[in-house]
């Protein structure tokens, strides 16, 4: 068979593509206020694939201005919370109900594997909307018992913070979409989310369904937009109280500082160099497809991507030549084939960055194991999985964020647990980590000297809507996920009465 017999379309994907889509405002589908649209692209071939209106400070502000109405005014934060997590529940429901469409959606627009999306992006996405759907009627307070003369009865209520701005990336689109909302409507916010311009389509569709879900107009509105325009535009916005960002350790500072006009809350989950540390009594059968998941998995553009590879010397080479047997075997195709096991990365920008970093790599003398080229000749953004050796902690390819399918492997010299800890911290970030060895304890031992939000042993990149995720250091602010997010979407106040 060849591609073209192979890749079938969802009919309700290609119709949903066929037609540009505008943004989601107080409940109704609009026009940018300037009329513009930009293109968004394949990345399996670099063509047009849809177009996308274009929201700017204009369209940020109106929906703001909504959303703010539905805060202060609407239905939605002062009905009953079983209500509230009925709607939630709803709408997973409803995506749920149009799976495979939102998997073409996210494999067209992100270019990753349709049958990765089917099996990780879409179900996540729902379990986290049905998670947190529970939380609505879980999100209580506590009495104190207080020591001032008198006698008193004292209380805590947790009240949503009100109407909070949500950026988020291509990475996982509609995943991404699900992190930020789901808590924010459990808790009883209203919502302006804007979309990454690169991967808007999914986004967008799931605001169709809010309203099919019967959540109120004005609780959720989704532009579509750039960062430097309608991103910055609400981060800076005096309408909203706390502004959740989801994207680069640049962009994430840049958002500390708009947010301090009005000192909107902030939560941040930003960029990582996951290291992947291998120690010698590790199971290596199970270490070198586990190294090479973690740093291959949706082309390595993950924030908790394992890119640091560190094997104990004893098995260094056996583990480097696991990897890259691994790495060789992977099948880069467009996103819709079902033989394809990796797609493209997302956009021309990263496909320069990505090549950018093997190229300074090599240049600063790593070694190129396998991989290091570009992966087709078609147009498409497609890049092949590497293994580097031969890397040391001053090159940029160690300390950067790459974003791509590129590891860095590094035997570890040293068997003392400090020492290993030591190099696995030797990072700005911390985000998350894994650690593959038969001995619990030195496991454990390990995992507590890690300076980073989730440790991984044994395993890596297993995310549950129940495990706080988020990062020490430059990493990022605040917790996503399990029941730690809902302290990012709500306001303690303590309430004293005199007996
Ligand atoms: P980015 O941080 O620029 O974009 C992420 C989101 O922020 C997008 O929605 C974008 O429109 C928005 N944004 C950009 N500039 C903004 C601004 N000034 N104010 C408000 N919002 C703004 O990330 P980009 O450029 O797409 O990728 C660059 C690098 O960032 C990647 O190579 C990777 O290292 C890192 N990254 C990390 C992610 C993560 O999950 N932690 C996700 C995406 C990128
Ligand atoms: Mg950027």
């Amino acid at each position: 068979m060849n591609i073209a017999q192979r890749i079938s379309i969802d009919p309700a994907a290609k119709n949903y593509v066929s037609k540009p889509r505008k943004l989601l405002i107080d409940g109704a589908w609009v026009n940018a206020q300037s009329g513009k649209t930009f293109p968004v692209y394949d990345p399996s071939t670099g063509e047009v694939l849809a177009h996308v209106a274009e929201a700017d400070a204009a369209d940020v502000d109106k929906a703001v201005k909504a959303a703010r109405k539905a805060f202060d005014e609407g239905p939605w934060p002062r009905m009953s919370p079983s209500e509230r997590g009925r709607h939630i529940w709803k709408l997973a429901d409803l995506i749920e109900k149009h799976a495979e469409e939102f998997a073409t959606l996210e494999s067209l627009d992100n270019g990753k594997p349709l049958t990765v999306a089917r099996v990780a992006d879409v179900p996540l996405t729902v379990d986290m909307f049905r998670y947190m759907a529970g939380w609505a009627t879980k999100i209580t307070g506590t009495t104190i018992p207080i020591s001032f003369p008198g006698e008193y009865l004292s209380f805590t209520l947790r009240e949503p913070v009100g109407v909070v701005g949500q950026i988020i990336p291509w990475n996982f689109p509609l995943l991404m979409a699900a992190w930020k909302l789901a808590p924010a409507l459990a808790t009883g916010c209203t919502i302006v989310l804007k979309v990454a311009e690169q991967t808007p389509l999914s986004g967008l569709r799931l605001g169709e369904l809010v309203a099919e879900a019967g959540i109120p107009n004005g609780v959720v509105n989704v532009l579509a937009g750039y960062g430097e325009t309608a991103g910055a535009a609400l981060a800076a916005h005096h309408g909203v109280d706390k502004v959740a960002f989801t994207g680069s350790t640049e962009v994430g500072k840049l958002i500390v500082q708009a947010a301090a006009g009005n000192l909107k809350k902030v939560t941040l989950e930003l960029g990582g160099k996951s290291p992947v540390v291998v120690l010698d009594d590790a199971d290596v059968d199970a270490a070198i497809p586990g190294a090479a998941g973690a740093i291959f998995f949706n082309h390595g553009q993950c924030c908790c991507a394992g890119s640091r590879l560190m094997i104990h010397k004893k098995i260094f080479d056996k583990v480097v030549a696991g990897v890259a047997k691994e790495a060789e075997s992977i099948k880069l195709g467009p996103g819709l084939d079902p033989d394809t096991q990796m797609g493209p990365l997302v956009s021309d920008e990263q496909f320069q960055r990505v090549t950018g970093y093997i190229r300074s790599g090599i240049a600063e003398g790593a070694e190129v194991v396998v991989g290091g080229k570009k992966g087709s000749d078609n147009g498409g953004y497609f890049v092949q999985p590497t293994v580097l050796t031969k890397t040391n902690s001053d090159m940029k390819v160690v300390r950067e964020e790459i974003f791509g399918p590129v590891v860095c492997a590094t035997p570890i010299t040293d068997a003392d647990l400090e020492d290993i800890a030591r190099q696995a911290n030797a990072t700005n970030y911390g985000l998350a980590a894994s650690v593959w060895t038969r001995d619990i304890s030195k496991a454990n031992k390990l995992a507590k000297r890690i300076r980073a939000g989730t440790v991984w042993i044994n395993c890596h990149n297993v995310f549950d809507a129940s495990l706080p995720f988020g990062g020490y250091k430059e990493s990022g602010w605040g917790r996503e996920m399990g029941e730690f997010v809902l302290n990012n979407y709500t306001e303690v106040k303590a309430v004293t009465t005199a007996l």
